[in-house]
């Protein structure tokens, strides 16, 4: 049951897809009072409960405890305490012995989220605007919860099969004969490999829809002779425009007169990797269209993906925040020295210049014909971008599929495209935050996702980025990307490379058998990954587990996530099979008995759990997903019965894929697990 309430005059955000009359009177679940414009939502806590959601943002997957803010930011540095990250979404499940509900503010604006941190017994959620659609949800278990949030939300985004291949990424890739080489390198030495991100590097000057002629003379050249190698180049584009007569998007884009305005009527321009940028207002249906035009040419050229970055808007700076700077630096500086209380002022006027709030509150969007102040609706920024994108590729062919993930995101977004998981860094405790933020991206919509593998920021070390790729192989987005000057971060530069290519290849020998079970959950409504309670709600110890998540039908994944480990514990909620791979070639299948088990990984070494009655599918692999043999599979199961399993086997670019390849019951029989060298475990080779 779904039951909405709305509060002053929302903003059209795209959110939901369902159109529900509102209530009147009182809101169930929680106490709501006002202040000033703000809506205030209080609920008592009782000891048990445990709350999920908020999609990308720091810490465990139960945020309990904390506090967050949905504003979308650009957050390179983000550690343990940021507040809010590049996207915000605004759905959370209450869960415990006496609740179980969704609630969900349909709010682009600044909301804050208390969950237990000014009271441990008190969760308050606070819209700052006071103009939004409330939704509550209320179904019998998590996740028939969670499927209904999403049939009001509308399915989530389907990329393309050759999306699930392993993706090569760095910025600083500046020409065409250095992207070349980066392929040769996988290829020349077995590293499946399906993609090659194009950083800002590719463009003239960093301005979006241009390419360098003198790095990339050919784009479409390139791309085709690139494709036939079966790896796609996808080439970023930014938010903001550079302002400069003679570039022809900025031309076009001030004649249609597309851009955000101040107050004063003015563009409001800042400084972005371009230099000084007008930012389109996304939120006019006239603006996106024209926007999403631009990828045309790109599109024309072959490119077939596209990531959308600095869409928070990531502003660097305005005129208007360094003057404020400067002004404050003269009134601290009169005299001859400064004292620390002075210091540390100035250094903090100086570190806001970026991303100023005051600077997010000077510029309008036009919303219905009438202006709106961005702050008020500042996290639709990003979504609204990827929606200019994907209805332009829509329109450019509407019978296919085709690769987009963004860095800032809203509810709503998730049917337009996936995301990645922003600018994160080389730091174990962000290989454990990635793996935290992915049940509670899938439960907010947003089932395509991934972190950067290797880390972004700083040096990453061979052990981290091994351990990195080991969880990559079974996130849908598996990209390894890095920044410039930092440590070069490709498999090939590592001395346990090959140990690492194993680990790609196993992605490969698994890609039919993922991208089914990610299928599968995007077209039921489903979750590709869920936190254990998902499946174990009577189970307290898998309610609280937070470094495990179940995986498609019948898998769950405990990745090593320390350094210097060569294992970890792993609680098994029922029995389970144990599958850890080495490579598709050299596996150990061992049943175990559910309850606790100190599970062996050595640095080249990571495991699949599974249920009983749930087979796993390896195929032979191959360098890329479209070169893969897909037709030939061992089959792996713990069974007591025979076993049938759906595979989709479409043709990876359909927008309506079907259920083609079929295994019937007959192909995981029982009977195979009493001819198995692994007792308990049947493993029968099958050919479709
Ligand atoms: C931003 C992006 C990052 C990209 C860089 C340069 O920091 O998040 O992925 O490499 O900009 O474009």
């Amino acid at each position: 049951m779904i039951r909405k309430f709305t509060f002053g005059t929302p903003v059209p955000t795209d959110a939901v897809v369902l159109s529900l009359p509102a209530e009147t009177g009182p809101v169930p679940f929680f106490t709501l009072s006002r202040d000033g414009d703000r809506v205030i939502l209080t609920r008592k806590l009782q000891p048990e409960d445990c709350l999920f959601g908020l999609g990308e943002s720091v810490r465990g997957i139960n945020k309990r405890g904390s506090l967050y803010r949905s504003w979308n930011s650009d957050v390179f540095n983000h550690t343990e305490s940021t507040e809010s990250l590049y996207g915000s979404h605004n759905f959370l499940l209450f869960f415990g012995p006496e609740c179980l509900f969704g609630v969900f503010l349909d709010d682009p604006g600044r909301i804050t989220w208390d969950l237990g941190y000014t009271r441990s017994d008190t969760a308050v959620i606070t819209s700052e605007n006071g103009n939004l659609d409330l939704y509550f949800v209320e179904e019998a278990s998590l996740s028939e919860t969670a499927r209904s949030f999403r049939r009001l939300t509308g399915q989530s985004y389907l990329p393309p099969r050759w999306a699930f291949g392993y993706i090569q990424s760095r910025w600083g890739y500046a020409s065409e004969s250095e992207v070349r080489s980066v392929a040769e390198e996988h290829r020349k030495r077995g590293i499946p490999l399906d993609g090659i991100c194009l950083d800002i590097d590719y463009m003239d000057d960093f301005k979006n829809f241009t390419w360098r002629k003198d790095a990339f003379p050919d784009l479409k050249h390139f791309s085709a002779g690139m494709k036939k190698e079966h790896i796609r180049l996808i080439p970023i584009i930014d938010a903001g425009i550079r302002k400069e007569k003679g570039y022809a998007p900025y031309d076009s884009g001030e004649k249609g007169d597309v851009f955000c305005k101040k107050e004063d009527g003015s563009e409001f321009t800042a400084a972005v990797w371009p230099g000084i940028c007008c930012f389109p207002d996304f939120l006019r249906e006239d603006v996106r269209r024209w926007f999403g035009s631009l990828y045309r040419p790109l599109l024309e050229a072959g490119v077939e993906g596209f990531w959308n970055d600095m869409n928070e808007p990531a502003l660097f700076y305005t005129d208007e925040s360094v003057e404020a700077a400067f002004r404050r630096a003269e009134e601290l500086c009169t005299g001859s020295s400064v004292d620390y209380e002075e210091m540390w002022s100035l250094n903090n006027a100086f570190s806001s210049i970026a991303n100023n709030p005051e600077d997010y509150r000077s510029f309008l969007h036009e919303v219905g014909g009438k202006p709106v102040r961005h702050d008020l609706v500042h996290n639709l920024y990003g979504a609204f971008m990827t929606r200019s994108a994907a209805e332009a590729f829509r329109r450019f062919d509407p019978e296919k599929r085709y690769l987009l993930f963004s860095r800032s995101s809203f509810i709503g977004a998730h049917r337009n495209g996936g995301i990645w998981q922003g600018d994160n860094f080389s730091w174990w405790s962000h290989l454990r935050m990635a793996l935290q933020m992915l049940p509670n991206l899938n439960l907010c919509g947003f089932l395509f996702s991934g972190c950067d593998l290797g880390g972004f920021g700083c040096n990453v070390t061979e052990d981290l980025l091994a351990r990195f790729l080991q969880l990559g192989v079974f996130t849908p987005l598996m990209r390894n990307h890095s920044a410039l000057h930092t440590r070069e971060q490709e498999i090939y530069r590592f001395s346990s490379w090959e140990q690492m290519r194993d680990t790609v290849r196993v992605r490969y020998a698994l890609l039919p058998f993922l991208y089914s079970e990610f299928m599968k959950a995007a077209l039921s409504d489903g979750m590709y990954f869920r936190p254990l309670a998902f499946d174990y709600p009577e189970d307290r110890r898998a309610v609280r587990t937070e470094d495990q998540l179940m995986l498609g039908e019948g898998c769950m994944i405990a990745p090593v996530m320390e350094q210097n480990a060569d294992g970890r514990y792993v609680y098994l909620p029922e029995d389970m099979l144990m599958i850890r791979f080495r490579s598709p070639e050299d596996y150990d299948p061992v049943p175990l008995e559910k309850g606790d088990h100190w599970i062996r990984c050595g640095i080249s070494e990571f495991p699949l759990f599974v249920k009983k009655n749930h087979p796993v599918l390896l195929c032979p692999g191959g360098e890329s997903s479209e070169t893969l043999d897909d037709r030939t599979f061992t089959a792996l199961c713990m069974a007591d019965r025979d076993v049938s399993y759906d595979l989709y086997r479409d043709n990876g670019t359909d927008p309506a894929p079907t259920l083609y390849g079929h295994l019937t019951k007959a192909v995981v029989p029982l009977a195979a697990q009493g001819s198995s060298p692994v007792p308990g475990v049947a493993i029968s080779s099958l050919v479709l």
